[in-house]
């Protein structure tokens, strides 16, 4: 059986990923901060803890990490750097720590979004970082060894958290749409490449 590790299961499109992944018969380890063992993708230190001797991996998918929302002219430094370090920098790290981890032909998935190339006003912060990370996959994809693979799916803006900001999300796909691309990156031979979801 497969073995997985899913960082973020519990959030909206982590859980879509986790029961995707369990009815396709994988061996998902469901990880976030409050799991156990637990992960923390802020911090470098539990990454490392995380993934320390582990060998037998052979997918890592983050569906983890913040960034902000707000007008470019009134982020602070603060909001700028939620972006920078948790969805970024947290996912980089994810990807430093979890390397040994992973077994030759495995693969690791990031999440970015659709804003890296449809942004709404007020979504800098989060455009920013969704670009890099796109960015970083096709130039890490370069440097990975024996098959190993990495990509990042950008999702569109699905339809339960729409809902749950009390907007319309009748036009937005649902988690489990996006889930669907994971897999389908997961089981397919792309590297270094940018999975987008049909809305
Ligand atoms: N939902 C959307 O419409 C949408 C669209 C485009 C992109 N995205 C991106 O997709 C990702 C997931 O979004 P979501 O809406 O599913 O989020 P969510 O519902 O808020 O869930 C976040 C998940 O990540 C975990 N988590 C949060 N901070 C963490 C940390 N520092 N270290 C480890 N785990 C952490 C949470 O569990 P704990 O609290 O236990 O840690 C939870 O399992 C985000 O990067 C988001 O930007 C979402």
């Amino acid at each position: 059986m497969k073995k997985v590790v899913l960082i973020g299961a519990t959030g909206t499109i982590g859980k879509a990923v986790n029961q995707r992944l369990r009815d396709k018969g994988y061996d998902v380890i469901a990880t976030s901060r409050k799991s156990t063992p637990s992960i923390n993708i802020e911090n470098k230190e539990s990454i490392a803890n995380f993934f320390a001797g582990r060998k037998d991996l052979d997918a890592i998918i983050c569906a983890a990490g913040d960034a902000s929302f707000g007008a470019f002219s009134n982020l602070t430094d603060e909001q700028i750097n939620i972006g920078l370090n948790s969805k970024l920098m947290g996912q980089v790290n994810i990807c430093r720590k979890a390397l040994d981890a992973l077994k030759p032909n495995g693969a690791m998935i990031l999440t970015g979004g659709i804003f890296a190339h449809n942004p709404w006003p007020e979504t800098t912060n989060i455009a920013m970082v969704n670009a890099a990370l796109e960015g970083f996959v096709k130039a890490l994809a370069l440097e990975l060894t024996e098959g190993r693979r990495v990509l990042v799916v950008h999702p569109p803006f699905v339809k339960e958290t729409a809902e749950a900001m009390g907007m319309d999300g009748s036009n937005c796909p649902p988690a489990m749409a996006v889930a669907r691309a994971y897999v389908r990156g997961l089981e397919g031979q792309e590297t270094g490449k940018a999975i987008y979801v049909d809305a």
